[in-house]
């Protein structure tokens, strides 16, 4: 019997593939799409890298950080599905070893799932996955899946996706069910509700999420300028989730540039000064004419702000950071309050540093243009994470447009 939620779900997929002139996010997209139409809690995209032949999560949607894992054709119950080439409803998940008896995969898995295969004319390219339907997945859905992942699986097939895995970068900071709560009068109001994170050195992390929902607040907390509720927050593997007042200190001095929307300069002291007086209050500084270079001011050195532009001081304020050579650098909606070019400017800076300096950049902004250029970007969505997606191909700053 043919499914009257197809039609619907197909045109919106095909519609999204043939607008998106980004696979990636396409794909975040398409699993959403999915979750909706299906009526179930999460979802991931699974794809053969053809490099190390593991599979990889390329797009998921729900409350979890999944993105970059991976497993083998020979290594768990995706692997095996993968294999079988035959889609599987999983009604119980906890009676399945494989997935039971994983820490990760039953955590991903939930509890009840269905795993299709995605499949071109020729071969099994990936898998989708989805998680936690009310009273369990059925024929239909199967069906639908079948169908749909055909679609995605070609447009795969014909665009190509060509990502170099990641499996031994170790997380840098991790988030884990971190939770921040806030008294706002009388009550207490949960702002960040359970939120997972790997933060990976070298890497440029986008943030979204609509106004309200909890970027500023998760950034400080990672900047350790605000601390947690509940649960954890690690540095390095180090817990951090509750540092005394000297080792927060050190730790924001030690691992923490932060660029934020205003540009706080010292209105009496030039460019150069600017950026010598972080220098000189930091552990190991970088010239700081080297940082101006960087940012595309070493002719205007001499500058005050009064007689810079917006995106020129935002770009000495960036100079002050990379003169820190702090490990991670937070930027909190740093183009704002610029216009276009300035504002491409600014990006330009952020791209040097993290491509040339392999500096962990995380910036928070509402452009979602501006999240092509990131390696990965997660959304926020009432203080959970609503979905992750890796860019495999990030466009360079030079090339976004809004
Ligand atoms: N120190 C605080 N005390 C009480 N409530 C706070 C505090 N900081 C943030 N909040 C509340 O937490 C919620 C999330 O704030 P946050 O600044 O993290 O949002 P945001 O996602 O950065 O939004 P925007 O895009 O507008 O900057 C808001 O409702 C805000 O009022
Ligand atoms: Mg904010």
């Amino acid at each position: 019997m043919a499914d009257s939620r197809f039609v619907s779900c197909a045109w919106q997929i095909m519609d999204e593939l043939s607008k998106s002139d980004q696979l990636e996010s396409s794909l975040e997209t398409c699993i959403k799409i999915l979750t909706d139409t299906v009526g179930c809690e999460s979802g991931s995209i699974w794809m053969r890298n053809t490099v190390d032949h593991r599979f990889y999560i390329v797009a998921s949607s729900g409350n979890a950080d999944v993105s970059g894992t991976s497993t083998g054709e020979d290594e768990s119950f995706i692997g095996k599905i993968v294999k079988s080439e035959q889609s599987k409803i999983v009604d119980d998940c906890a009676a399945v070893p494989e997935i039971a008896e994983d820490k990760f995969f039953s955590t991903l898995f939930g509890k009840n799932a269905i795993l299709v295969p995605l499949r071109t004319p020729l071969s099994v390219i990936g898998c989708l996955q989805l998680n936690n339907k009310e009273g369990g997945f059925s024929e239909a859905d199967q069906g639908l899946l079948e169908n749909c992942g055909a679609l995605i699986a070609l447009d795969v097939e014909d665009k190509g996706l060509s990502f170099s895995p990641n499996k031994d970068r170790k997380p840098l900071l991790q988030l884990k069910n971190v939770i921040k709560e806030f008294m706002s009068g009388e009550e207490m109001r949960r702002i960040l509700k359970g939120i997972d994170l790997d933060v990976y050195e070298g890497e440029l992390l986008v943030v979204l999420g609509e106004s309200g929902c909890g970027k500023s607040t998760m950034l400080n907390i990672i900047g350790g300028m605000d601390q947690l509720s509940e649960g954890q927050f690690l540095v390095e593997g180090k817990d951090f989730s509750h540092p005394s007042e000297q080792e927060l200190t050190q730790y924001r001095r030690d691992y923490i540039g932060f660029i934020f929307q205003s540009y706080n300069l010292m209105p009496n002291l030039n460019a150069l000064e600017n950026v010598e007086f972080i220098a000189e209050i930091s552990n190991h500084p970088r010239d700081p004419m080297e940082c101006l270079e960087l940012v595309g001011l070493k002719e205007k050195w001499n500058r005050y702000p009064s007689a810079m532009s917006g995106g020129q001081q935002q770009r000495v304020c960036i100079a002050r950071v990379i003169a820190k050579e702090p490990k991670i650098i937070l930027a909190d909606e740093p183009t704002a309050a610029l216009d276009y070019e300035t504002g491409k400017g600014v990006l330009k800076a952020i791209e040097n540093i993290v491509k040339n300096d392999k500096k962990t950049v995380i910036m928070v902004t509402h452009n979602v243009e501006i999240a092509k250029m990131a390696n990965r970007v997660i959304r926020l969505r009432n203080g959970l994470i609503s979905s992750v997606r890796i860019n495999f191909n990030p466009l360079t700053a030079e090339d976004l447009v809004w």
